[in-house]
């Protein structure tokens, strides 16, 4: 990081002082606040001691090479960096493998996507998979070893719902299909809703089917096998791939020894007829109640597979990290789970719940469509490749592949420039506009640079010059892309990796408004220029498919 960089120059003048990237760009580049904190130490005024510090850094050996200008206001010492050195920065960058990010080496299991068998993908499954593939992108990038698992919700009510309407409506499992699965999995949540005894009877078939019924196996394995090439579809139409793609029910052959290990450890028992592990701690502010590992009817439930799944991960990678991109509702859960399976050690790898907030309609609720439904994700797709035509001027024929990269660049880039904490509001008019933070803003801007870049040569060197505040700003940029890069990797947040991307994109807009790279018929600078474009695309390029975003052919 071009932080540390500069840290490690300022350290060796002024000691332990902390450096950090400028609140005010337009001032300086870095700026060091420890005078305050000096002054009190040493009763001395805060001016005092920064003046000190512009007059060592000033007088230090490369002074000249590393800095423009070294000044303080109050105690706040402000610093800029030469156009040499900054020239020199994006030279090292570029010539380094990952712009040299510096890399990790983890072993990271990432549980995100988390489809139902037989219930359809919507809007919310959309998010952990878009926010899940970033994440997962982000940590190889750094050099981790990561395994990504679907966990599909293969064992839960649904399943004995869909399996009760299919024998009342005589479906075989060899005449299932997936228009009757989407008709039926709604119509039967509806109906258990208001009658309590066909409840109790899908319930039961569930247990059963737990318990290794082999006629309602037969059921679950149609149903899977239909439901999940659907949802495959759709994932490969996001670009959202896994290592594995386990479920609920493959964690079940592990339930006995997780319940051999609780029993032995004393963390089981009974109440209510259940048997539950006790989670709360001394320092909770609110109730944690147990987790319940088995139900009175002797069913599993969804923390039952959820620690018996963390138990075959450790055995099977000894994961360091387990991710889980899971709906902020089900914080509670996850702290019953950890908490289970920190008390019985069963795998000491760091269990991180990174939550995601809800997908709004404008009035605040869950994303619905005109018709009061949640919007498949097909239907979605369709709608907002035929808004991005519609304000494109009509009916243009485009590349399947490039409106692919289209359709995915606007759900994405709207989705993921959001902390995934918060709720945001779905506009896709909004969202597939061609200005503001938009994914269509990005393509252009990528696309527009590469037409420009592809009229020169490659140029290899960069002079010492920058050659306004367009084109020093844009620079700055490029050599920050590790401080934000690694904001987004160490908080799993990857919205300050879009955030960056964004502004490295509005910067690169203002530079090429500013200066015509095309017409210059200064030699010297046009090849800088050239050879700054080319680190930004790369950058913009190499960084959006990170987020799942590609850039189409034409647009
Ligand atoms: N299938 C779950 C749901 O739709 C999400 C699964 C999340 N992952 C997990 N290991 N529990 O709510």
């Amino acid at each position: 990081m071009v932080t540390d960089i500069v840290s490690e120059i300022v350290k060796k003048e002024l000691g332990e002082v902390s450096v950090s990237l400028s609140s005010k760009p337009g001032l300086c580049d870095f700026q060091i606040n420890d005078a305050f904190r000096l002054a009190k130490e040493l009763h001395k005024a805060p001016a005092d001691i920064a003046s000190e510090m512009v007059d060592k850094l000033k007088n230090s050996e490369n002074s000249s090479y590393y800095f423009e200008s070294i000044s303080f206001v109050n105690g706040f010492v402000n610093i800029t960096l030469s156009n040499k050195f900054i020239n020199d920065l994006i030279k090292n960058m570029n010539s380094k493998d990952k712009f040299g990010i510096s890399l990790d080496n983890k072993k990271v299991v990432l549980d995100y996507g988390g489809p139902n068998v037989a219930k359809p993908l919507h809007v919310g499954h959309m998010r952990t998979a878009i926010v899940g593939e970033a994440i997962k992108r982000i940590c190889k990038y750094k050099g981790n070893d990561t395994i990504a698992d679907t966990h599909l919700g293969d064992y839960g009510l649904q399943i004995g719902e869909v399996i009760y309407a299919m024998k009342h409506d005589n479906v075989k499992p060899e005449d299932c299909t997936l228009e009757y699965l989407n008709e039926a999995y709604p119509r039967m949540s509806a109906l258990v809703k208001t009658d309590d005894k066909i409840m109790d009877e899908c319930a039961n078939i569930t247990k059963d089917l737990q318990e290794g019924n082999a006629e309602y196996e037969s059921y679950l394995k149609v149903i899977k096998e239909i439901s999940v090439s659907d949802i495959r579809r759709l994932y490969n139409y996001l670009d959202v791939s896994f290592d594995l793609w386990e479920g609920e029910s493959d964690a079940y052959q592990y339930i006995k020894p997780v319940e051999d290990i609780l029993n032995k450890e004393g963390l089981l028992h009974e109440s209510e007829g259940a048997l539950v592990v006790d989670v709360n701690e001394d320092s909770d502010t609110k109730e944690i109640p147990p987790l319940i590992f088995k139900k009175s009817n002797g069913a599993y439930l969804y923390g039952t597979s959820d620690v018996s799944t963390i138990y075959e991960r450790e055995s099977k990678f000894q994961p360091d990290n387990i991710l889980y991109v899971v709906d902020n509702r089900q914080d509670l859960h996850f702290k019953q789970v950890f908490r289970t399976v920190k008390k019985a050690g069963i795998s000491d790898a760091k269990l991180e719940f990174l939550g995601y907030g809800t997908v709004n309609g404008e009035d605040g609720k869950p994303y619905k469509t005109r018709s009061g439904d949640t919007p498949h994700l097909d239907d979605l797709f369709k709608e907002t490749k035929d808004i991005f035509i519609s304000k494109k001027d009509g009916n243009e024929s485009m590349d399947d592949e490039d409106i692919r990269k289209i359709v995915n660049a606007i759900l994405k880039f709207a989705d993921l420039q959001n902390n995934r904490v918060n709720d945001y509001i779905f506009d896709i008019n909004k969202f597939s506009n061609v200005v503001g933070k938009t994914g269509p803003y990005m393509l252009y801007t990528v696309l527009r640079l590469k037409k420009i870049i592809k009229e020169f040569n490659n140029i290899d060197d960069l002079s010492d010059n920058i050659y306004d505040d367009t084109d020093r700003k844009l620079r700055f940029r490029l050599i920050t892309l590790s401080e934000s890069f690694d904001k987004a990797y160490n908080n799993r947040l990857p919205n300050y990796l879009v955030d960056y991307l964004y502004d490295l994109a509005v910067d690169a807009n203002n530079f090429y408004q500013n200066n015509h790279v095309i017409g210059c018929d200064d030699r010297t600078k046009q090849e800088d220029w050239v050879y700054i474009l080319n680190v930004t695309v790369k950058v913009l390029e190499e960084m959006l498919h990170l987020v799942g975003i590609d850039i189409p052919s034409y647009m």
